[in-house]
């Protein structure tokens, strides 16, 4: 059976709002620059094997366990950090895929990014890998370009984030070759997106997930993120992962932009939600295109059910 295109196709949450301040950014740049995309198609070089991902034999750490759920079930992280080009193996055993890097997400109105190794970052501390995931900075302070959708990591509980660093710390490292980035001629990180400032005091608390919707809607917005495909632009044309889920961010392909549907549907339903999050087959009864449902899949029940329910409460 020939699966659909991964949906590793990037999905960067660049909007239309931000290409119009890129375009001011930029300022003399001809604005149809802007709007061809990147202008060179060097690839990331070396595949690496997916298979030795790294697990931990035998038992795994309770800890180390609930991360491999968080990232590759619910986040979808592989989804960018995909290592090599087997494609099918992250459909088969999604919760072991490799993030070994190397995809490369073209389509950016800005230009190019490649995903890098999360294999190898056994060196950053606790503190480098949170600042990483929750505010988009390298340890040597260079920002992270946008596709990385920290804007709705940015809250992650902290129980969560130790456990999805822990899962990291877990993994076995794997070599890949990662491309650098190639921006349009003029442009800096710094002109792509706005850092949010580090806060080291912030706290994040857990949210109960016997309060279902308030759960549902923390994993939507803020694990799985939903939002990153379905939801809103802030004024400034950053996501707004706290803005309603109507579809208006562009999600960057290997070489289209595309928006994704509005969940505010009135033909949508916690049924048809739930059974696409668990199956993957969409209300007309066929497989859902880019969105990762191959991970949604293999989330829990009652995970799917709070999400899905939350989804038609948020409803305006
Ligand atoms: C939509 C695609 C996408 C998703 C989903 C995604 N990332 Fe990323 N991530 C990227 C890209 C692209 C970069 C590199 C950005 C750059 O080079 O500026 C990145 C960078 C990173 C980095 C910095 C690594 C380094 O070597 O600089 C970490 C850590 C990271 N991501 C962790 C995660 C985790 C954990 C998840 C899931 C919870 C995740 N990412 C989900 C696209 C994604
Ligand atoms: C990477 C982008 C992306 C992410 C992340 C994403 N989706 Fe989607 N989603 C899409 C696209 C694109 C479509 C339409 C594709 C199609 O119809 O095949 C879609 C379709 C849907 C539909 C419509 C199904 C129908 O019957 O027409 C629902 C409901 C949905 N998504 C819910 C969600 C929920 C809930 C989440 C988070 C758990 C989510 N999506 C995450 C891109 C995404």
């Amino acid at each position: 059976m020939r699966l659909p295109k991964p949906t590793l196709i990037a999905t960067t949450l660049f909007l239309l709002g931000l290409l119009l301040l890129g375009l001011l950014l930029i300022g003399g740049a001809n604005p149809t620059m802007a709007q061809d995309g990147p202008t060179t198609t060097e690839e990331p070089e070396g595949t690496p094997e997916v298979g030795d991902m790294g697990m931990v034999d035998g038992e795994e750490d309770e800890l180390v366990a609930r991360g491999r759920y968080l990232v590759h079930a619910v986040a979808a992280c592989q989804d960018c950090h995909i290592g090599g080009s087997d494609y099918n193996a992250v459909y088969e055993d999604t919760l072991h895929a490799s993030l070994a890097g190397g995809y490369t997400l073209l389509g950016n109105p800005w230009g190019q990014v490649t995903a890098p190794n999360l294999t190898v970052l056994h060196e950053w501390t606790d503190e480098q890998l949170e600042n990483a995931i929750r505010y988009g900075v390298r340890p040597d302070g260079s920002l992270l370009l946008p596709p990385m959708p920290y804007e709705a990591y940015a809250s992650l509980s902290d129980e969560d984030m130790t456990a999805i660093i822990a899962y990291l710390r877990s993994l076995e490292p794997v070599e890949s070759e990662i491309a650098e980035p190639v921006l349009l001629e003029g442009l800096t990180r710094e002109d792509i997106r706005t850092a949010p400032e580090i806060n080291a005091d912030a706290e994040f608390p857990t949210v109960d997930s016997s309060d279902m919707l308030a759960y549902g809607e923390y994993l939507g917005r803020h694990v799985a993120a939903c939002v990153r495909c379905h939801g809103s632009a802030a004024e400034d044309g950053t996501l707004d992962p706290a803005g309603p889920l109507t579809g208006q961010v562009y999600v960057y392909g290997d070489f289209d932009a595309f928006q994704a549907p509005s969940l505010a549907d009135e033909r949508l339903s916690v049924e048809i939600i739930f059974t696409l999050l668990h199956t993957g087959i969409k209300a007309n009864g066929r497989g859902v295109f880019i969105m990762p449902a191959y991970a949604y899949m293999q989330m829990t029940e009652a995970d799917a059910q709070a999400i899905a329910s939350w989804v038609i409460s948020a409803r305006p």
